[in-house]
Parts: C-alpha cells; structure tokens; sequence
C-alpha cells in the first residue's frame, strides 16, 4: 500500500526536516567528495580504469574493480561500461550492449543512491548489494564470466593480490569482491542538488516554475509522490504502471520472481534522483525524453492501448495542462546533482 502516511507528509512537506533525514545522504556524499577528490572525479574513458592508486578500503578497491575489464569473459567491459558515470552512473542505450554484442534485455538504471534500497533489479531479484554484484558478471548479456573465473582471474593477478591482503587481510574470494563492490556503489549517495538546497531552507534555489512542478508532483493530480515518495523518490515497492500488455510489452517484471498473478507487470519503482541525465527511461528504455514520460502518465492509453493490471491511480488521463507538463519537468531536473550538471 502506498498512501499519503505520515511518513510522506514529513518528508517532503517540511523542507528543513528533510534535511535531517538526507542527513545519511550527505555523510556518503561526503565520502564520495573525499574519495573523488582523491582519485579526480570524472573518468574520462567510460571504460576506463582510473588512475592506479593503492586502494586503502574496501570502497577505493571496490571503485577499482568496477572500472576493471578483467570481471568480463573477454575483458572488454567493466561494470562502467553500462554505468557511465557522466551520465549518473547509468546508459544512454534503451537496452546495453554485453561481451560479444549480445544485447540485455532491459534498460541500465542508474547504481547509484542504492544505499537505502531493499530489493535491487526492476524485479528485485537481489535483497541488497553485495547480493547483487555476481548477477552481471555472471550474466550471458553481460559480462558472461562464471564468477568462480573471476575470483581464479583475480588471484591470478600480483596486484590484487596485494590489494586484497592490504584491505581484508585475505585472498580475493567471492564475498570479498561483492563486499568491496558494494562499498563502492555506498559512496555514491548523491544530494547536492538545488532541490535539496531548497528543503535546507535556501528559498531561492528553485525557480517558481520548479516550485509549482514539486507541488503538481505531490498533489492528487499528479500522483507520482504516491508511488515515487521517501528522499530518493521511491518507496520501494512494485506497481504496474501499464507497461506490460502481454502482446507487444512481455516483460513480466516482478511476476518472474513471485509466480503470483497480482505481479504481472510490476516494476520497482525507480528512485528519480539524477533521473535528468539518465535517460532513456523505463524498464525497457521505450521513452527517450522526460517530456515523453510525462506524456505517458499523462496518458497511458495513447501508448498502451490494452495495459493489464494497471494501477488504479493510472486508470483515468490526468488531464495536465502543458504549463502543468513544463513545471513538473523542470522539477524533475532539480533532482540532479551538481556534479552531473553540464558545465
Ligand atoms: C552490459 C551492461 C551492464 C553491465 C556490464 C553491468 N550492469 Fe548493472 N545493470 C544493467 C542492467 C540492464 C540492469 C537492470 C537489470 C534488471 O533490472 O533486470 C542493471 C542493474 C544494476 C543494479 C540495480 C539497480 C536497481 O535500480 O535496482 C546495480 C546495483 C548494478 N546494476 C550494478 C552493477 C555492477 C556492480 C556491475 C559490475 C559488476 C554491473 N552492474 C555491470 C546493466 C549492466
Ligand atoms: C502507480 C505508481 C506510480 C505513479 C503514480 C508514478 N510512477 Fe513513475 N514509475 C513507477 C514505476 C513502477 C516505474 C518503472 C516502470 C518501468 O520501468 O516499466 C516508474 C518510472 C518513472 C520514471 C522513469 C525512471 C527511470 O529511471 O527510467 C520517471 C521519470 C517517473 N516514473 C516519473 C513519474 C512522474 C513524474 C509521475 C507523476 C506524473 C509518476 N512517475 C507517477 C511508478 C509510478
């Protein structure tokens, strides 16, 4: 169930309050200064790895292997090479591109800002993230290496050797790796953005068109702050939004997971932070701008003609005005973080 509890109203109705509860937030963001000051932020080549620093935890080594090509069969792509950092840690791509050309069959979401999220995958298929690590380099659309591989790979290597026995005090093993993966994807928590100066108090960080976007977007209207609420804009949870139509739209979502008919078509609910720089959009990658999600929601039946099992919230148009349309996009953008922004 999502309603407006009271939990919702206090995170996004009393600006200064929220800024307690992003407080985790800024602490990793923090961090991630610290680390990214460190090493310079910004890798140039999407695939590349930067530059060959000892790590000293388990997040620097964990930064180190996400960038290494050495976890795919070929060694032709790294965990970047799908999340590309310029673009918030996600794909320009409706769907990516694995070892040997093969094709995924979803879209890449953004890894970053995973720190609070109890199931990882639009189906959740992973219950936190170092569950979550073996999945795409085991995966034959990605970077098809048997995990077992990747750990002999790993040993195999005088420097991990020595990176490994520095930060655990052990050899690679496949616990270790997930372990410092995930540390990774922990510092990039990310809330320097104009709307989280706004909830600090700083009134004049949004425009007035923002602000009347982040009203629309929490009103009975709009609804999207039914389903994308918390500080990262998601609850968590799995609803259909009317993507899935068993014709032309087959992915089955949360469904494949649960066997359970309630979950056909249901998708986790994606956190929108940075969600200006990481299109396209949705499970499949079917909408290439914000202002065509927009659309959609406004809409569903333009697109979809027959959804089955589509939330109730999305059964009747919205009927939004353009100037409606407009703000609730320029809202959107504010979710962005400085650090993503062109400059
Ligand atoms: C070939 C492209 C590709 C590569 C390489 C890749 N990923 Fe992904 N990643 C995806 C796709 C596609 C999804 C969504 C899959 C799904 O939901 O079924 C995803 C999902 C994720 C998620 C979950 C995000 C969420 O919203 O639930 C995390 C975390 C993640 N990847 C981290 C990694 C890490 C760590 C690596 C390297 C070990 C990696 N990925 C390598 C494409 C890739
Ligand atoms: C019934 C719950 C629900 C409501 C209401 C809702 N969303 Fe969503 N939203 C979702 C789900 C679920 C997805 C993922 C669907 C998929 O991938 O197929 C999603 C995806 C998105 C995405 C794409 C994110 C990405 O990274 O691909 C954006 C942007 C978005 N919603 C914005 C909005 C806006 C703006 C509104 C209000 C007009 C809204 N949502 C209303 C549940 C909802």
């Amino acid at each position: 169930m999502c309603g407006t509890d009271g939990y919702q109203q206090y995170i996004l109705l009393q600006p200064r309050t929220f800024a307690a509860v992003k407080k985790r937030g800024v602490i990793f963001s923090l961090l991630c200064v610290a680390v990214c000051a460190w090493y310079g932020f910004g890798v140039p080549d999407k695939n590349s790895l930067p530059a060959k620093k000892v790590p000293i935890n388990k997040e620097q080594l964990g930064e180190h292997l996400f960038f290494d090509k050495i976890l795919s069969a070929d060694r032709s792509i790294s965990c970047a090479s799908c999340h590309i950092p310029e673009y918030g840690f996600a794909d320009t791509m409706p769907t990516s591109t694995g070892v040997g050309g093969k094709k995924g069959v979803r879209n890449t979401p953004t890894c970053a800002n995973m720190s609070d999220r109890p199931y990882l995958f639009y189906d959740g298929r992973a219950g936190s993230l170092e569950d979550q690590v073996h999945f795409p380099i085991e995966d034959g659309n990605e970077m098809a290496l048997p995990m077992k591989e990747a750990i002999k790979r790993l040993r195999a290597s005088k420097q991990y050797v020595q990176w490994f026995a520095k930060v655990f005090g052990s050899q690679p093993t496949e616990k270790n790796v997930s372990e410092a993966i995930a540390a990774y994807e922990r510092t990039l928590e990310t809330s320097n953005t104009p709307f989280d100066r706004y909830m600090a108090g700083n009134e004049t960080a949004m425009t007035e068109a923002e602000k009347r976007g982040r009203e629309l977007f929490m009103s009975d209207k709009a609804k999207c702050f039914d389903c994308h609420f918390s500080p990262d804009f998601t609850g968590d949870e799995f609803r259909n939004i009317g993507l899935y139509d068993s014709v032309r739209l087959t992915d089955e979502g949360r469904y494949k997971i649960t066997h359970n008919a309630a979950d056909l078509g249901k998708f986790k609910v994606p956190g929108l932070r940075n969600v200006g720089v990481t299109a396209p959009y949705m499970h499949n990658g079917m909408f290439a701008t914000l202002r065509e999600v927009i659309e959609y929601y406004d809409n569903p039946y333009k697109v979809v003609t027959n959804p089955l099992n589509i939330d109730t919230l999305l059964q009747k148009p919205l009927g939004l005005t353009e100037q409606e349309k407009d703000d609730l996009e320029a809202f959107l953008h504010t979710l962005t973080d400085d650090r993503f922004r062109k400059k």
